[in-house]
């Protein structure tokens, strides 16, 4: 496959009158399809089911963007029959072939690029800047992917050995169910669909039910792009029905999910557990939480950290598993900077992502009463400095907030919120900063703002995070740059987007010869 070198999709700049324009065609364009039905795929054909989903507006529940259709664990036994059958094929196509399928979903999602950014600032509330990211990252998924799957159409290197041909091969393990998130429904729906099939496994893809549209889209577009009827199927439904039979089903060679921990944990104990008539360990790939802190020590330039704060914390409303929820301070800086980040909070504009809000709605009714009452009980453990009202009339919306001297062992500081939720703890010294950003039992992000080398590098090696990131935001890791993925309870730190995520849908085999 002869491609040039992988170099990550540009983001949009609303700011020239054109792109502004373009972008407000596409919601338009967007608008003109709401209400549709989004039927199951599988082995390419189209199945309309009895029961539905609604997928609505954040900004405006009683909006209702599609349906999609609800999978019975019937239709989930069929799409794994389909699929196994559709491996016998497609486990033999040429590395070469597959990728090129990549590509071109690639460049016709590149043609179409704001059409799906569009419909995700009305499916999930995002803002324009947040949708185009988000779209940019799906491009990067589908580039790089197929660029790293070329690594694996040759067999690896090993010592020779007289009179002997030794190989090592990589090959695909079978059929697997991709189970993703709502809060990226467009990349990260596509990264867990592109890397096992690149490498020859077929894939039943169970989108979050609060954003099936949009990965509707996408399988309209693998399958535009060529990639044979039954590699993919589109089985929306509901996570504790098709979900789990999925997850628990002996014919599931690997579940890959990305989502909250509670969910994560079950999945592991459930395909950890042999099937009768099971004939393999499943592969899990899990990317659950995290309470992800950032912290500013004394020798910080105090504006270019509370512009980090307050980007990491507030952007997408803080429904990232990324996004900051804990602000360490050291103590002889703590009034100085808490003072920025307030009022550049206090400027964050609270509206929908349609309209191209700062702050924009919580997805749904459960995580907008799950914010809800932790806002009440950050009340109880800190002071409330911004924020902390919330409005679910017309849509999900809570301000962001954010609570000063809360303790590290609070429910604030300790539990995953997922939402523009801001807990501040102060420390003496960096020391204990350290130690508190560790004090969690999650590890996915973490960023240090300081200009003092020994504690640079100190926070390379002891924060315990999967993601570290010096003097800059903790939010927004870029495909192929900054692998992604958590250490401890956020997951396996499978590292989407990184040079080895390939090997996790793939079986070395090592064939020797003597001659
Ligand atoms: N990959 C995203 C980020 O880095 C989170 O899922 O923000």
């Amino acid at each position: 496959l002869k491609l040039t070198p992988f170099k990550n999709e540009p983001f949009t700049d609303f700011s020239l009158p054109e792109n502004k324009k373009a972008y407000e065609d596409a919601l338009a364009k967007v608008r003109a399809t709401l209400g549709r039905t989004y039927p199951l795929v599988i082995g390419g054909k189209r199945m309309e089911t009895k029961e539905t989903i609604a997928s609505t507006n954040p900004a405006k529940h009683s909006e209702v963007v599609g349906y999609t259709a609800k999978a019975t664990k019937e239709d989930a036994e069929y799409a794994l029959e389909v699929a196994w059958k559709a491996w016998e094929d497609w486990k033999t196509w040429s590395m070469d072939a597959r990728a090129r399928i990549l590509v071109k979903a690639a460049a016709i999602l590149r043609r179409r690029k704001h059409e799906f950014s569009a419909l995700m600032s009305l499916e999930a509330g995002k803002s324009w800047a947040e949708a185009d990211a988000d779209t940019a990252e799906a491009i990067d998924f589908l580039e790089y992917y197929a660029r790293q799957s070329m690594k694996y159409a040759v067999p690896g290197e090993t010592h020779d050995f007289p009179h002997e041909e030794n190989r090592l091969h990589h090959i695909p393990i079978g059929v697997g169910v991709s189970i993703s998130p709502w809060n990226f429904p467009f990349a990260i729906f596509t990264g867990m669909l592109a890397a096992p099939i690149v490498v020859g496994n077929c894939v039943i893809a169970k989108p979050a039910e609060d954003t099936g549209v949009i990965a509707a889209w996408v399988v309209d577009v693998m399958l535009e792009a060529g990639l044979p009827e039954g590699v993919l199927a589109f089985l929306p439904g509901l996570g504790e029905e098709v979900g789990d039979y999925l997850v628990k089903h002996p014919k599931t060679r690997f579940v890959t999910f990305t989502g909250s921990r509670q969910v994560g944990l079950m999945i592991n104990e459930n395909a950890a557990k042999v099937q009768p008539g099971q004939k393999w360990l499943k592969r899990v790939v899990l990317e659950m939480g995290g309470k992800d802190a950032l912290i500013v020590d004394e020798t910080a330039d105090l504006d270019e950290a509370a512009t980090a704060a307050v980007q990491s914390a507030f952007g997408f409303a803080g429904q990232k598993c990324s996004a900051m929820s804990r602000l360490i301070v050291v103590d002889e800086v703590h009034d100085a900077l808490i003072e920025k980040v307030v009022e550049k909070t206090k400027a964050l504009k609270v509206g929908s992502g349609e309209e191209n809000a700062n702050v924009t709605p919580l997805v749904n009714a459960e995580s907008f009463e799950k914010v809800a009452r932790y806002i009440e009980i950050g009340k109880t453990e800190g002071k409330l400095l911004a924020g902390g009202n919330v409005d679910n009339s017309v849509g999900h919306f809570v301000e962001p907030t954010i609570f000063d001297d809360v303790e590290p062992g609070a429910k604030v500081s300790q539990d995953e919120i997922f939402g523009p939720v801001v807990a501040v703890i102060r420390a003496k010294n960096f020391d204990e900063a350290l130690k508190i950003a560790n004090g969690t039992e999650y590890g996915l992000t973490g960023g240090v703002f300081t200009k003092k080398r020994e504690r640079i590098e100190r926070a390379r090696t002891e924060f315990e995070v999967g993601n570290l990131y010096i003097n800059r935001k903790i939010t927004g890791a870029l495909v192929g740059v900054q692998p992604f993925g958590g250490f401890n309870m956020s997951g396996t730190d499978s590292k989407a987007g990184g040079p080895n995520y390939l090997e996790y849908f793939l079986q070395l085999k090592t064939v020797a010869e003597r001659y």
